[in-house]
């Protein structure tokens, strides 16, 4: 500690924080001539109300309190139109004219927009990820954007909760390296560029991890968990440069992350080396107040200590940390330092030499909903998708068929976005009706809704909060049924599209529940029954228990939630123009019961037999086995794939080295395709107990019918790493297991050991 401070003061004012970025002399001329007020203004994240309010609370008086220099940063203002009236009010009639950051929650997608997170992740595939994140980035600062809140990168191992939909699922490897491209294609590699926009890494931190799964849920997670399970992907995030961080929700070992020293100081900044800014999320930091942190004053004095930069919509920066002071609560250093931040981040964004630099009226025309950007989002969603089933070659589907098309979710336009997709356009959303016309405009088709999504109308209203989602038609669920099984008849082949509405999932739509809804189980059911192939589209926005349906004789491919794209994505995928190839990144349970469930799973003292049958003192379940319905990592192609020959190129390497896994893949079916290596790693003897296995490397690659490659797949010393008990970043000497395959039960294996 003391060496540190050395340290510190050795590098003087020019440095701060352990990644010693330099201070900007501009930023610190600023500094000297701003008042405390001013100072507190930047502090302040006010919302107008405009786009989706996730709290009880919008922002009053917005254009007085930027003209009064009370204003860091709007959100929920888009087009460069409107953008310039608020910049202008910042940047001509308050004193110091310094301009304002423009938030916007650009999860996935702007205008254009791409499946939900969840589906992104399970397409295993990064340079496409980046890419993504770039074009939403290019579309965001096209309308005057310059501050995106994503990624997301909590990971979540609760189906239960709703906002699974907008992370990357349960693993911490595969969501670092999903966290670093998002990262770098919304920032790029010029910051101040005028199609590149502040990433803003959430929600930190273990904000997945919310107990049973309802969300804004209290956490309770120990050190070890932390560091080794929830922690990497925030972590890989700051690596990859992210400028700012959104505190969650929930507490942290027994403070409310907005407050919490530990976290937002000694670990992000003295730890971590993060020299970006920390905002809190909406009104999390009055919201401590309700945690019992005590009254509006205190908590913003604790966060403020605790190093919050910015307060989303709250004002409790605003309102109370002037008295404060005086009061000699914080200091004005405390302020100054906050202040500082958000200033730099402006600065490096390029908004002090030209506030008007993402306000080209041009630009929307230009840049948004491009060809080249909905081709892009069509690309993204096919590859989203993950082949659950294909019960005797139901897909592809030829075109020649005389096809059904049955299940409210098969023309329901409003569904087709997903969850947190604000600023995307639902009328342009395309439906698997319109998609498989599209795509095989001669085929025969014929759509009719079959059920609803829920006949429940109060579960309706509760999901229709931002429009109806759910629409509870005004035949019976009796007569729609009959009209299916009718339609059903007349055909060679059914393609059944269930599943959850957008809103079934994402924020505050934790379920308890996490099947299929009756009414649509049973006409799942009815169609089976017509004894016609039936090819089951599943959207939703988690994984769902669909123990029943996956033993019906059908075929499944998960969609998720598609986007603008859905329907001609899903087209392509179901005639058989791209195969299938996306991967579950997220373990599916058989039922709620199983949950919290994902692959890297301690053994335990008593593991439970490898058959999954039941053993009487061990770890298992009286009801069901204790595998999951799908594993992690797990996903079908229309053709198959075999692995062989895995061999290391050492048996032994010493601390500090690498190893390489290399394994033939051959395509032994009658498609090309894709698919994705995995390779898993056990520890098998280490001073805290390892997990099972651990996802440490992957390589999707394009395989031809008929052909085989050579996969090489390198661990670096790093990844033989973990955190220790007292939280060292180490290896330790011994043996470890090597697997590679198709998914996260992969069975080929090889040892090494470490010296
Ligand atoms: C609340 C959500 O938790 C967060 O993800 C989002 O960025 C903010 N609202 C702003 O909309």
């Amino acid at each position: 500690m003391y060496c540190k401070k050395l340290l510190i003061a050795f590098m003087g004012l020019a440095f701060f924080g352990a990644n010693a970025q330099k201070r900007i002399p501009q930023v610190e001329q600023l500094l000297e001539k701003m008042t405390i007020e001013e100072k507190i203004g930047q502090l302040n994240l006010l919302t107008p109300g405009g786009g989706v309010a996730t709290g009880a609370v919008v922002s009053e008086n917005v254009e007085a309190k930027i003209k009064a220099g009370e204003v860091g940063g709007l959100f929920g203002v888009a087009g460069p139109e409107k953008v310039r009236v608020a910049q202008e009010l910042a940047v001509n009639q308050s004193r110091l004219g310094i301009p304002l950051l423009i938030g916007s929650d650009v999860i996935h997608g702007y205008r254009t927009v791409y499946p939900i997170p969840l589906g992104l992740s399970s397409s295993w595939d990064m340079e496409l990820v980046r890419k993504a994140a770039q074009m939403a980035a290019k579309e965001a600062t096209a309308d005057g954007i310059n501050w995106n809140f994503s990624p997301m990168v909590d990971i979540a191992r609760d189906p239960r909760w709703g906002r699974m939909a907008e992370g990357a699922g349960e693993d911490p490897y595969l969501g670092s390296k999903i966290a670093e491209a998002m990262v770098k294609g919304y920032q790029g590699s010029d910051l101040s560029a005028a199609n590149t926009m502040l990433a803003c890494v959430k929600h930190f931190a273990l904000y997945g991890a919310s107990q049973a799964g309802r969300d804004y849920n209290t956490v309770d997670m120990g050190k070890i968990k932390m560091f080794n399970q929830y922690l990497p992907p925030y972590h890989a995030a700051i690596d990859a440069g992210a400028v700012s961080v959104m505190t969650s929700f929930n507490d942290v070992d027994g403070v409310p992350a907005t407050g919490n020293k530990w976290l937002l100081t000694d670990l992000l900044r003295d730890r971590w080396g993060f020299d970006g800014f920390v905002v809190s999320d909406y009104t999390s930091l009055n919201e401590m107040v309700a945690h019992g942190l005590g009254d509006l004053q205190a908590v913003s004095t604790l966060a403020l200590k605790a190093g919050l930069d910015m307060d989303m919509v709250g004002e409790g920066f605003l309102t109370t940390l002037k008295q404060s002071l005086d009061e000699g609560k914080v200091t004005e250093e405390d302020i100054t330092n906050a202040c500082r931040r958000v200033l730099e981040a402006k600065y490096i964004s390029g908004l002090f030499d030209d506030p008007y630099r993402y306000l080209d009226t041009k630009r929307p025309e230009r840049d948004i909903l491009t060809q080249e950007h909905r081709e892009l989002a069509r690309k993204l969603a096919a590859r989203s998708f993950v082949l659950l089933k294909n019960e005797k070659g139901i897909l592809p589907i030829r075109t020649n068929k005389k096809i059904a098309l049955i299940g409210p979710l098969a023309h329901s336009r409003e569904n087709m976005l997903g969850t947190w997709a604000p600023t995307g356009d639902l009328s342009l959303a395309v439906t698997i009706l319109e998609g498989l016309k599209n795509v095989a405009p001669n085929s025969s088709i014929k759509y009719t809704k079959g059920a609803n999504i829920s006949d429940d109308p109060g579960f309706a209203k509760r999901v229709n909060v931002f429009g109806p989602r759910i629409a509870i038609d005004e035949r019976t669920p009796e007569d729609m049924l009959q009209e299916a099984v009718d339609v059903a008849n007349t055909s060679d082949v059914i393609v059944a599209v269930v599943g959850e509405a957008t809103e079934m999932s994402g924020e505050s739509s934790s379920r308890t529940d996490i099947s299929i809804p009756e009414s649509q189980k049973k006409l799942i059911r009815a169609l089976v029954e017509t004894g016609k192939p039936v090819a089951l589209v599943l959207m939703s926005g988690r994984p769902l228990t669909i123990p029943e349906e996956f033993e019906l004789p059908v075929a499944i491919l998960q969609v998720w939630h598609p986007g603008v794209e859905a329907g001609n994505a899903i087209a392509d995928v179901l005639f058989g123009n791209y195969n299938p190839s996306g991967k579950l990144t997220a373990t599916w349970p058989r039922n709620v019961g199983q949950i919290p469930i994902y692959h890297s799973v301690k053994t335990t003292g008593r593991p439970g037999p490898k058959d999954g049958t039941f053993e009487k003192f061990k770890t298992n379940y009286l009801d069901v086995p204790n595998a999951p319905l799908l594993p992690f990592g797990y996903g079908l192609s229309y053709t198959t794939f075999e692995y062989s020959n895995l061999k290391l190129n050492k048996n032994e390497i010493r601390q500090g080295e690498g190893i390489a896994a290399k394994v033939t893949v051959t395509n032994t079916g009658n498609y090309d395709g894709e698919e994705v290596v995995q390779l898993y790693l056990r520890d098998v003897v280490r001073s805290i107990t390892p997990p099972r296995r651990e996802l440490k490397g992957f390589h999707k690659i394009p395989l031809k019918k008929g052909e085989s490659k050579e996969v090489t797949i390198t661990l670096a010393p790093n990844d033989l790493k973990f955190y220790n008990s007292q939280l060292e970043f180490v290896s330790e000497a011994g043996k470890f297991e090597v697997f590679v395959g198709t998914n996260s039960d992969a069975q080929l294996s090889e040892t090494f050991t470490l010296k």
